[in-house]
């Protein structure tokens, strides 16, 4: 049977062309979008050449649509610790480090889960909460103070939906390109720990989106989140917000409530956020408190200035706004980590990919030299991981490479090299782990 997922990054490029078209009839609104992001998105697209005029958006306003549940600031970014043992803290974000995944099983524990956070977490009171639908893509055309609202007792009423889905920030890896590539980057400098697995349970988003009454005409829907608006280079680029197609809304994306068998944590999106399986980790909108349902594209400096690729190897003004994230591989390994010369050492780790699923692992344990097939430990499913280990018996004693390369089953193989972009996003080169013999 042929694998839905791998079909679908075709009808993904198509879609986005469209809705470019109507952007260019003077059709779709772009709220909080810079001009410069227009038109970096505009000459994306072969069409570009039609921008001259395009007005400067105002920075969207908090609407009645994102007001309502009782939101308070925390001291710190997150509300749960974050142990040296089991974080890197890159300013208001942890990384996960990889060896505390080592004997953790399928599931990323939350309290170990990596946090991306603009700003902090807010903790919100859930009695109050409602979810709010609104736009032009709705029946009536509802505007934000007339929005169709959810209460979070009446989505735990809907049919709920279970799944395992990794959720991986755009610039996992990023530090690489640095680190391994000599190349300068913007952005958070990440490892491999922005990565984590859970089992998600929560409602269709197209269960929610039918009940609020969804017409044919919609095209993007755009959670927004009750957290803090985004001030960046002393520009506020307003709440977190991020257009999706309606055709990956409706496709498998959930309004989760828990995580791992529990309400959502606060620093995870509590009481209710997006997950967007296979997708950059920024479609994933936590603590949503409001989705625009809309007859036309919508932009966010999330779709334009943030989240595409831009640099010499890119198109003038840089690619299509992300989605599917890239196959990466990792050890459950401290970089450093001591081995004992002449004793059979069993080495761990786990791969992944947005696009299909992970079809071979190999490990090269002498740089790169020569290659071995690593043994699969889990069922490869699209959405999720592999864990893998591989026997070693280092001789030498001194410094030491390992390496680990996946393959997916659209086809795409970890590159020796990543193509280079300004952001550092979509990091998918082998990474060079060092340890030491002893
Ligand atoms: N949603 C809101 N409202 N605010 C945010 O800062 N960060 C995004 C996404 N959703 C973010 C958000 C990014 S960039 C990522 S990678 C994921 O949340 C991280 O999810 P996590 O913190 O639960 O691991």
């Amino acid at each position: 049977m042929p694998d839905p997922d791998s079909a679908r990054p075709q009808d993904e490029i198509a879609y986005d062309r469209g809705r470019l078209g109507q952007w260019l009839d003077g059709d779709a609104r772009a709220d909080g979008v810079s001009r410069r992001g227009m038109l970096a998105l505009l000459a994306a697209v072969p069409a570009a050449g039609l921008v001259a005029g395009t007005p400067r958006p105002a920075v969207a306003a908090p609407t009645a649509a994102t007001a309502g549940a009782v939101v308070a600031p925390v001291s710190g970014t997150t509300v749960k610790p974050l142990p040296e043992e089991w974080f890197r803290v890159l300013g208001t974000n942890a990384e996960t480090r990889w060896e505390a995944l080592r004997g953790t099983g399928y599931h990323t524990p939350s309290e170990r889960f990596f946090v991306r956070n603009h700003t902090s977490t807010p903790v919100i009171d859930a009695a109050g909460w409602r979810l709010r639908l609104w736009g032009s893509g709705l029946r009536g055309s509802p505007a934000p103070e007339r929005a169709v609202e959810f209460s979070l007792p009446e989505l735990r009423r809907m049919p709920a939906v279970t799944r395992s889905a990794f959720l991986e920030c755009a610039g996992n890896g990023r530090s690489h390109y640095a680190s391994q590539q000599g190349q300068e980057v913007s952005g958070t400098a990440w490892t491999l720990g922005a990565i984590g697995m859970a089992r998600w349970r929560g409602v269709r988003l197209s269960e929610v989106l039918r009940r609020a009454g969804l017409t044919h005409r919609a095209v993007d829907v755009m959670p927004r989140g009750l957290d803090a608006e985004f001030v960046s280079g002393g520009e506020n680029l307003g709440r977190v917000r991020r257009p999706l197609p309606v055709a990956k809304a409706l496709h498998d994306v959930i309004l989760a409530y828990e995580m791992n068998g529990e309400p959502l944590p606060y620093d995870h999106g509590y009481p209710v956020r997006v997950l967007v399986p296979s997708w950059i980790g920024i479609s994933s909108v936590k603590w949503v408190g409001d989705i625009e349902v809309s007859a036309t594209p919508l932009y966010s400096p999330w779709n334009t200035d943030l989240y595409r690729l831009f640099g010499a190897a890119h198109p003038e003004g840089g690619g299509p706004p992300l989605g599917r994230q890239t196959v990466k591989s990792a050890f459950e390994l401290a970089a450093g980590a001591r081995f004992r010369a002449g004793r059979t050492h069993l080495l761990h780790g786990r791969s992944w990919t947005g696009a299909g699923t992970i079809r071979a692992v190999e490990v090269s344990t002498d740089g790169g030299g020569s290659w071995r097939a690593a043994r699969q430990l889990d069922v490869a499913r699209p959405g999720g991981w592999v864990r893998w280990s591989v026997p070693w018996r280092p001789r030498r004693t001194g410094p030491a490479e390992l390496l680990a390369r996946a393959a997916d089953s659209t086809g795409r193989v970890q590159p020796a090299e990543s193509v280079h972009n300004d952001q550092g996003y979509l990091f998918d080169a082998v990474v060079r782990h060092p340890v030491t013999v002893r």
